[in-house]
Protein backbone atom coordinates (compact mmCIF):
# COMPACT_ATOMS: atom_id res chain seq x y z
CA UNK A 1 0.00 0.00 0.00
CA UNK A 2 1.03 3.05 -1.28
CA UNK A 3 0.60 6.39 1.55
CA UNK A 4 1.34 9.77 1.40
CA UNK A 5 1.07 13.25 3.94
CA UNK A 6 -1.79 14.68 3.14
CA UNK A 7 -2.64 18.67 4.57
CA UNK A 8 -5.83 18.73 5.88
CA UNK A 9 -6.98 21.45 4.11
CA UNK A 10 -6.06 19.68 0.89
CA UNK A 11 -8.14 16.50 2.08
CA UNK A 12 -10.91 15.46 -0.25
CA UNK A 13 -14.07 12.88 0.49
CA UNK A 14 -13.23 9.61 -0.98
CA UNK A 15 -9.61 9.49 -0.01
CA UNK A 16 -8.79 6.47 2.03
CA UNK A 17 -6.94 6.49 5.76
CA UNK A 18 -3.94 5.29 5.53
CA UNK A 19 -3.28 4.48 9.47
CA UNK A 20 -5.45 5.60 12.35
CA UNK A 21 -6.15 8.40 13.78
CA UNK A 22 -5.23 7.87 17.71
CA UNK A 23 -6.41 10.57 20.29
CA UNK A 24 -4.07 11.01 23.35
CA UNK A 25 -5.34 8.37 25.75
CA UNK A 26 -5.18 6.07 22.61
CA UNK A 27 -9.04 6.38 21.33
CA UNK A 28 -9.35 5.79 18.41
CA UNK A 29 -11.20 8.50 16.34
CA UNK A 30 -11.14 7.48 12.88
CA UNK A 31 -9.75 3.67 11.59
CA UNK A 32 -7.46 2.90 9.27
CA UNK A 33 -9.25 2.52 6.19
CA UNK A 34 -11.74 4.68 7.22
CA UNK A 35 -12.60 6.89 3.58
CA UNK A 36 -12.65 10.10 4.40
CA UNK A 37 -16.59 11.87 4.23
CA UNK A 38 -16.68 15.74 4.23
CA UNK A 39 -18.01 15.37 7.68
CA UNK A 40 -14.93 12.87 9.29
CA UNK A 41 -12.88 16.25 7.53
CA UNK A 42 -14.95 18.91 9.45
CA UNK A 43 -14.22 16.87 12.40
CA UNK A 44 -10.68 16.87 12.33
CA UNK A 45 -10.21 20.58 11.61
CA UNK A 46 -12.40 21.06 14.82
CA UNK A 47 -9.66 18.93 16.30
CA UNK A 48 -6.94 20.93 14.97
CA UNK A 49 -5.47 17.93 12.74
CA UNK A 50 -3.11 19.86 10.12
CA UNK A 51 -2.48 16.16 8.03
CA UNK A 52 -3.47 12.75 8.04
CA UNK A 53 -1.75 9.58 6.01
CA UNK A 54 -3.80 8.51 3.21
CA UNK A 55 -3.57 5.42 0.61
CA UNK A 56 -2.54 6.83 -2.56
CA UNK A 57 -5.44 6.53 -5.37
CA UNK A 58 -7.71 5.77 -2.76
CA UNK A 59 -10.41 7.20 -5.24
CA UNK A 60 -9.23 4.26 -7.85
CA UNK A 61 -9.22 1.50 -4.66
CA UNK A 62 -12.18 -0.38 -2.92
CA UNK A 63 -12.37 0.52 0.78
CA UNK A 64 -10.48 -2.12 2.75
CA UNK A 65 -13.37 -4.61 4.13
CA UNK A 66 -13.92 -4.53 7.65
CA UNK A 67 -12.53 -8.36 8.73
CA UNK A 68 -12.17 -7.73 12.66
CA UNK A 69 -14.80 -6.35 15.50
CA UNK A 70 -12.53 -3.52 16.25
CA UNK A 71 -12.35 -1.95 12.83
CA UNK A 72 -16.09 -2.74 12.12
CA UNK A 73 -16.52 -0.73 15.86
CA UNK A 74 -14.31 1.75 15.18
CA UNK A 75 -16.68 2.51 11.53
CA UNK A 76 -19.30 1.90 13.48
CA UNK A 77 -18.85 4.39 16.56
CA UNK A 78 -17.88 6.93 13.71
CA UNK A 79 -20.89 6.53 11.94
CA UNK A 80 -23.27 6.23 15.06
CA UNK A 81 -21.75 9.95 16.01
CA UNK A 82 -23.01 11.43 13.02
CA UNK A 83 -26.54 9.94 12.73
CA UNK A 84 -26.50 11.36 16.41
CA UNK A 85 -25.76 15.05 15.18
CA UNK A 86 -28.29 14.62 12.32
CA UNK A 87 -30.90 13.58 14.31
CA UNK A 88 -30.21 16.68 17.20
CA UNK A 89 -30.67 18.64 14.23
CA UNK A 90 -33.73 17.05 12.64
CA UNK A 91 -35.19 17.73 16.58
CA UNK A 92 -33.58 21.70 17.25
CA UNK A 93 -33.80 22.69 13.88
CA UNK A 94 -36.80 20.70 11.79
CA UNK A 95 -34.01 20.20 9.29
CA UNK A 96 -33.53 17.15 7.67
CA UNK A 97 -29.52 16.78 6.56
CA UNK A 98 -30.16 14.13 3.78
CA UNK A 99 -26.86 15.23 1.95
CA UNK A 100 -24.63 14.44 5.33
CA UNK A 101 -27.12 11.22 5.65
CA UNK A 102 -26.63 9.77 2.19
CA UNK A 103 -22.85 10.22 2.62
CA UNK A 104 -22.89 7.82 5.12
CA UNK A 105 -24.98 5.05 3.25
CA UNK A 106 -22.35 5.82 0.11
CA UNK A 107 -19.52 5.41 2.14
CA UNK A 108 -19.27 3.78 5.74
CA UNK A 109 -22.59 1.75 5.85
CA UNK A 110 -22.40 0.37 2.51
CA UNK A 111 -19.26 -0.92 3.29
CA UNK A 112 -20.29 -2.02 6.95
CA UNK A 113 -22.83 -4.04 5.19
CA UNK A 114 -20.18 -6.36 3.34
CA UNK A 115 -18.29 -6.93 6.67
CA UNK A 116 -18.51 -11.17 6.81
CA UNK A 117 -19.16 -11.55 10.62
CA UNK A 118 -21.61 -8.08 10.73
CA UNK A 119 -24.48 -10.36 12.79
CA UNK A 120 -21.93 -11.36 15.12
CA UNK A 121 -20.18 -8.01 15.17
CA UNK A 122 -23.22 -6.09 15.48
CA UNK A 123 -24.64 -8.84 18.60
CA UNK A 124 -20.77 -7.89 20.40
CA UNK A 125 -20.96 -4.20 20.29
CA UNK A 126 -24.81 -3.74 21.20
CA UNK A 127 -25.06 -1.41 24.24
CA UNK A 128 -28.17 0.03 26.19
CA UNK A 129 -27.30 3.70 25.09
CA UNK A 130 -28.44 5.74 22.42
CA UNK A 131 -31.11 3.25 21.18
CA UNK A 132 -32.65 5.71 18.09
CA UNK A 133 -29.38 6.19 17.17
CA UNK A 134 -28.03 2.57 16.81
CA UNK A 135 -31.41 1.11 15.74
CA UNK A 136 -31.25 3.48 12.67
CA UNK A 137 -27.88 2.60 11.78
CA UNK A 138 -28.65 -1.49 12.29
CA UNK A 139 -31.83 -1.12 10.43
CA UNK A 140 -29.74 0.57 7.80
CA UNK A 141 -26.97 -2.47 7.56
CA UNK A 142 -29.29 -5.24 7.95
CA UNK A 143 -31.93 -4.08 5.28
CA UNK A 144 -28.77 -3.57 3.14
CA UNK A 145 -28.02 -7.60 3.93
CA UNK A 146 -31.50 -8.53 3.37
CA UNK A 147 -31.63 -6.26 0.06
CA UNK A 148 -29.03 -8.48 -1.54
CA UNK A 149 -29.98 -11.58 -0.04
CA UNK A 150 -33.33 -10.89 -1.89
CA UNK A 151 -31.28 -9.59 -5.18
CA UNK A 152 -31.03 -5.68 -4.58
CA UNK A 153 -28.07 -4.47 -6.26
CA UNK A 154 -26.96 -0.64 -7.29
CA UNK A 155 -28.23 2.42 -6.35
CA UNK A 156 -31.89 0.22 -5.79
CA UNK A 157 -29.82 -1.19 -2.65
CA UNK A 158 -28.03 2.15 -1.79
CA UNK A 159 -31.49 4.00 -1.64
CA UNK A 160 -32.66 0.70 0.42
CA UNK A 161 -30.33 0.99 2.83
CA UNK A 162 -31.06 4.83 2.72
CA UNK A 163 -34.91 4.19 3.59
CA UNK A 164 -33.41 2.24 6.23
CA UNK A 165 -31.19 4.80 7.77
CA UNK A 166 -34.43 7.34 7.47
CA UNK A 167 -36.91 4.85 8.79
CA UNK A 168 -37.64 6.32 12.28
CA UNK A 169 -36.69 10.10 11.86
CA UNK A 170 -40.46 11.18 12.23
CA UNK A 171 -39.40 10.28 16.28
CA UNK A 172 -37.46 13.56 16.46
CA UNK A 173 -41.15 15.24 16.46
CA UNK A 174 -42.06 13.42 19.04
CA UNK A 175 -41.67 15.02 22.76
CA UNK A 176 -38.55 13.73 24.19
CA UNK A 177 -40.67 12.61 27.75
CA UNK A 178 -42.95 10.16 25.48
CA UNK A 179 -40.08 8.95 23.51
CA UNK A 180 -38.13 8.06 26.32
CA UNK A 181 -40.73 7.17 28.65
CA UNK A 182 -39.32 4.30 30.66
CA UNK A 183 -43.04 3.21 32.20
CA UNK A 184 -46.25 2.16 29.76
CA UNK A 185 -47.71 4.86 27.32
CA UNK A 186 -51.33 6.48 27.62
CA UNK A 187 -53.69 5.62 24.61
CA UNK A 188 -52.75 9.05 23.52
CA UNK A 189 -49.31 8.81 23.77
CA UNK A 190 -49.06 5.48 21.87
CA UNK A 191 -51.16 7.22 19.21
CA UNK A 192 -48.25 9.64 18.97
CA UNK A 193 -45.58 7.24 18.82
CA UNK A 194 -47.60 5.76 15.79
CA UNK A 195 -47.86 8.88 14.08
CA UNK A 196 -44.20 9.08 13.52
CA UNK A 197 -43.98 7.09 9.88
CA UNK A 198 -46.38 10.06 8.53
CA UNK A 199 -44.04 12.48 10.09
CA UNK A 200 -40.94 10.86 8.50
CA UNK A 201 -42.90 10.93 4.98
CA UNK A 202 -43.45 14.63 5.35
CA UNK A 203 -40.13 15.57 6.59
CA UNK A 204 -39.20 13.47 3.09
CA UNK A 205 -41.53 15.00 1.17
CA UNK A 206 -40.03 16.76 -2.13
CA UNK A 207 -36.74 16.96 -0.33
CA UNK A 208 -34.03 16.24 -3.29
CA UNK A 209 -31.63 13.04 -2.88
CA UNK A 210 -35.53 11.00 -1.83
CA UNK A 211 -37.46 9.16 -4.40
CA UNK A 212 -40.78 7.29 -4.08
CA UNK A 213 -39.10 3.82 -3.07
CA UNK A 214 -37.49 5.87 -0.10
CA UNK A 215 -40.95 7.84 1.01
CA UNK A 216 -42.63 4.73 1.23
CA UNK A 217 -40.10 2.69 2.70
CA UNK A 218 -40.53 4.85 5.44
CA UNK A 219 -43.96 5.31 5.57
CA UNK A 220 -45.21 1.91 5.35
CA UNK A 221 -41.99 0.28 7.78
CA UNK A 222 -45.00 -0.63 10.31
CA UNK A 223 -47.57 -2.18 8.39
CA UNK A 224 -48.55 -5.42 8.08
CA UNK A 225 -49.76 -7.83 5.37
CA UNK A 226 -52.76 -9.30 7.34
CA UNK A 227 -53.47 -5.53 7.57
CA UNK A 228 -53.01 -4.94 10.80
CA UNK A 229 -50.55 -2.23 10.91
CA UNK A 230 -50.14 1.43 10.41
CA UNK A 231 -50.41 4.23 9.99
CA UNK A 232 -53.16 2.90 7.03
CA UNK A 233 -53.64 -0.36 8.16
CA UNK A 234 -53.19 -1.75 4.25
CA UNK A 235 -52.12 -5.51 3.25
CA UNK A 236 -49.52 -7.49 1.31
CA UNK A 237 -50.11 -6.28 -2.43
CA UNK A 238 -50.25 -2.44 -1.29
CA UNK A 239 -46.79 -2.62 0.85
CA UNK A 240 -44.04 -1.43 -0.96
CA UNK A 241 -41.21 -4.30 -0.85
CA UNK A 242 -38.76 -1.87 0.73
CA UNK A 243 -40.87 -1.06 3.66
CA UNK A 244 -41.11 -4.82 4.00
CA UNK A 245 -37.59 -5.84 3.96
CA UNK A 246 -37.19 -3.03 6.40
CA UNK A 247 -40.15 -4.26 8.70
CA UNK A 248 -37.95 -7.60 8.70
CA UNK A 249 -34.48 -5.45 9.96
CA UNK A 250 -36.56 -3.94 12.28
CA UNK A 251 -38.06 -6.63 14.75
CA UNK A 252 -34.75 -8.54 14.23
CA UNK A 253 -32.93 -5.55 15.73
CA UNK A 254 -35.30 -4.05 18.11
CA UNK A 255 -35.70 -7.58 19.94
CA UNK A 256 -31.60 -8.38 19.52
CA UNK A 257 -31.22 -5.08 21.76
CA UNK A 258 -31.36 -4.66 25.45
CA UNK A 259 -34.02 -2.13 26.30
CA UNK A 260 -35.32 -0.74 29.50
CA UNK A 261 -38.36 -2.92 29.15
CA UNK A 262 -36.83 -6.61 27.90
CA UNK A 263 -33.11 -7.84 27.85
CA UNK A 264 -32.06 -8.87 24.55
CA UNK A 265 -32.62 -12.10 23.05
CA UNK A 266 -29.97 -14.32 20.82
CA UNK A 267 -30.56 -14.09 17.21
CA UNK A 268 -31.38 -17.77 17.82
CA UNK A 269 -34.63 -16.84 19.99
CA UNK A 270 -35.53 -14.04 18.25
CA UNK A 271 -35.70 -16.31 14.69
CA UNK A 272 -37.76 -18.78 16.79
CA UNK A 273 -40.50 -15.80 17.36
CA UNK A 274 -40.26 -14.81 14.08
CA UNK A 275 -40.90 -17.98 12.46
CA UNK A 276 -43.43 -18.81 15.20
CA UNK A 277 -45.72 -15.66 15.82
CA UNK A 278 -44.67 -12.76 13.73
CA UNK A 279 -44.82 -15.06 10.38
CA UNK A 280 -48.49 -14.08 8.69
CA UNK A 281 -47.72 -10.44 9.20
CA UNK A 282 -44.28 -9.90 7.54
CA UNK A 283 -43.88 -10.64 3.60
CA UNK A 284 -43.65 -15.29 3.73
CA UNK A 285 -40.66 -14.78 0.76
CA UNK A 286 -39.17 -11.87 2.29
CA UNK A 287 -39.25 -13.57 5.52
CA UNK A 288 -37.57 -17.01 4.41
CA UNK A 289 -35.41 -15.49 2.44
CA UNK A 290 -33.84 -14.12 5.69
CA UNK A 291 -34.27 -17.02 8.07
CA UNK A 292 -32.87 -19.21 5.85
CA UNK A 293 -29.62 -16.87 5.12
CA UNK A 294 -29.55 -15.83 8.65
CA UNK A 295 -29.49 -19.40 10.24
CA UNK A 296 -26.79 -20.34 7.75
CA UNK A 297 -25.14 -17.03 8.49
CA UNK A 298 -23.99 -18.30 12.45
CA UNK A 299 -22.60 -21.46 11.26
CA UNK A 300 -18.69 -21.51 12.87
CA UNK A 301 -19.97 -18.94 15.58
CA UNK A 302 -18.82 -19.75 19.43
CA UNK A 303 -21.21 -19.51 21.85
CA UNK A 304 -22.27 -19.55 25.38
CA UNK A 305 -24.62 -22.85 26.33
CA UNK A 306 -26.66 -22.41 29.04
CA UNK A 307 -25.07 -25.10 31.12
CA UNK A 308 -21.75 -23.09 30.66
CA UNK A 309 -19.82 -24.95 28.20
CA UNK A 310 -18.46 -22.91 25.12
CA UNK A 311 -19.51 -24.88 22.01
CA UNK A 312 -19.15 -23.53 18.24
CA UNK A 313 -22.31 -23.95 15.64
CA UNK A 314 -21.57 -26.66 13.40
CA UNK A 315 -24.97 -27.26 11.69
CA UNK A 316 -28.52 -25.17 10.80
CA UNK A 317 -30.27 -27.51 8.27
CA UNK A 318 -33.56 -25.84 8.26
CA UNK A 319 -33.97 -25.95 12.16
CA UNK A 320 -34.55 -23.18 14.27
CA UNK A 321 -31.91 -24.36 16.76
CA UNK A 322 -28.42 -25.34 15.69
CA UNK A 323 -26.17 -28.65 16.45
CA UNK A 324 -23.20 -27.62 18.06
CA UNK A 325 -20.17 -28.94 18.99
CA UNK A 326 -18.88 -28.39 22.79
CA UNK A 327 -15.17 -27.76 24.08
CA UNK A 328 -15.43 -31.00 25.35
CA UNK A 329 -16.02 -32.67 22.51
CA UNK A 330 -19.85 -33.26 22.21
CA UNK A 331 -22.45 -32.75 19.21
CA UNK A 332 -25.59 -31.88 20.87
CA UNK A 333 -28.56 -30.68 18.72
CA UNK A 334 -30.17 -27.98 20.60
CA UNK A 335 -33.42 -28.73 18.34
CA UNK A 336 -33.76 -31.82 20.36
CA UNK A 337 -32.67 -31.21 23.52
CA UNK A 338 -34.36 -28.15 24.61
CA UNK A 339 -33.16 -28.55 28.10
CA UNK A 340 -30.31 -26.83 26.76
CA UNK A 341 -29.79 -23.16 25.26
CA UNK A 342 -27.76 -20.45 23.91
CA UNK A 343 -26.73 -17.79 26.34
CA UNK A 344 -25.04 -15.77 24.35
CA UNK A 345 -22.48 -15.20 21.37
CA UNK A 346 -18.78 -15.22 22.27
FE1 LIG B 1 -40.56 2.76 13.39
Amino acid sequence: MNRKKCPLAGAKPGMKLASSIIKEHGQVILAEGTVLTATFIEKLKLINMESVDIVEDAGAEAPAPLSSVETFAAVYDDTLQVIENCFSTMRYFKEVPLIQMKELVDTSINLMTDATGVFSYLQVIRKQDDYTFRHSLNVAVISGILGKWVGLAGEELKDLIFAGLLHDIGKTQIPLEVLNKPAKLTQEEMNIMKGHPLEGYKMLLGEPGTNKDILYGVLQHHEKIDGTGYPWGINGEQIHPFAKIIAIADIYDAMTSDRVYHLKQTPFEVIAEIKQETFGKLDPAICVTFLRNILDYFIGTKVLLSDGEEAEIIYQGHNTYPTVYTRDGRFIDLQINRDISIVSLI
